[in-house]
């Protein structure tokens, strides 16, 4: 009988790596030629960010949000490791990673063979981790196993199809070895104590990046680099919304458990213009986290695309489809975490439903 689990995690990139690396983001904002002056002053930044970044840029509190993260990540591993699910279906965005100008789908599933992926030695750059050493201090020649689920993906676009919402798929990867970070990092960081995760899954990207996916490459700019051309939008959360209510009608109709995961952080700094680009918006990220937690999931569907790019929540697309499940089976979360931060980039939420 369908039994369905709901997760979201975060696959923040500097995770990966060591704790002194931990604030480069914000680190390379202060050199960026194009933030005005005055914004240097820890007296013009927000009183959280001054204490963040305190007299060690931060070092210190990298580890405590660090920990509040792994404490997130080994709560939902172990939900998913008693849920055991048949297979997990991860909504994650491709920044500029496997799709690139010969084609950016809107929605994509990945219904790929069984591949082993070095995630050490492979597109580092696609993770911003070329060069740096990661926080497990695993080689270039580590490699995980990752096993698909590539008949009940066959199903799932069938499914979708004969519905009219018409998705994408894909059996073997286009520019990017083995999987996008948004997935990969979701297995690397849930199985942060390095047990396996044995699961097989199907990762579906979201076109998060919209007008930024090509023209940006999906990735940090400085603020003098404001005039590229941009590229069409992004699906809108409420189409985002509604793939995640018919994703759940499929696993419900289903013989599977099926583990949803939502991959990303929420308010990104290096997208956010209106705090030149320095902080997240986490005061927008406070009131979806609230209207999660209540269940009001009417917020969620009604977000606009422009909501979406003032907050510089791009990557909250990947929440939408969870959400959209969750309304269509009633569910409100059990258990959700909000780890804040003001330094490290993005507001890190993690849930279980
Ligand atoms: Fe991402």
């Amino acid at each position: 009988m369908a039994e369905i689990l709901g997760i979201g995690v975060s696959h923040y990139p500097p995770f990966s790596g060591t704790d002194e690396n931990m604030a480069d983001v914000f680190r390379n904002r202060l050199r960026d030629p194009g933030l005005p002056k005055e914004k240097l002053d820890p007296a013009a930044w927000p009183e959280e960010l001054r204490t963040e970044f305190a007299d060690d840029e931060g070092l210190a509190s990298a580890k405590i949000h660090r920990e509040s993260m792994v404490e997130g990540f080994r709560k939902c591993m172990a939900a998913i490791r008693d849920f055991n699910p048949d297979f997990c279906i991860i909504w994650g965005d491709d920044q500029y990673e496997n799709f690139k100008e010969s084609i950016i789908p809107p929605f994509c599933v990945l219904a790929y063979d069984d591949m082993t992926v070095k995630p050490w030695a492979q597109a580092q750059d696609s993770s911003d981790m070329t060069g740096k050493p990661n926080y497990w201090n695993e080689g270039n020649d580590y490699s995980i196993d990752i096993k698909f689920a590539k008949q009940p993906a066959k199903e799932l676009v069938s499914f979708l199809l004969q519905r009219d919402f018409d998705v994408s798929y894909a059996y073997e990867p286009l520019n990017h070895p083995g999987i996008a970070h948004a997935f990969l990092n979701a297995i690397l960081y849930l199985d942060f104590d390095r047990e396996g995760f044995s699961f097989p899954i199907i990762p579906m990207p979201i076109n998060c990046y919209g007008e930024r996916v090509i023209s940006y490459r999906g990735f940090i700019s400085s603020l003098n680099d404001m005039d590229r051309e941009l590229d069409p939008p992004s699906p809108s959360p409420a189409r985002c919304f509604d793939l995640g209510t018919l994703v759940a009608k499929f696993c419900s109709e289903s013989p599977y458990r099926v583990a949803l995961i939502a991959s990303s952080s929420w308010s990104h700094a290096f997208l956010c213009d209106k705090t030149h680009r320095m902080y997240p918006d986490v005061p927008f990220d406070r009131k979806m986290y609230k209207a999660l937690q209540e269940g009001d999931y009417e917020r969620w569907r009604n977000t606009t695309l422009d909501e979406i790019t003032d907050s510089a929540n791009q990557e909250m697309l990947n929440w939408m489809p969870l959400a959209g499940a969750m309304n269509h089976l009633g569910r409100k979360p059990q258990w959700t975490d909000f780890v804040e931060t003001y330094l490290f980039n993005s507001s890190k939420v993690a849930a279980i439903f």
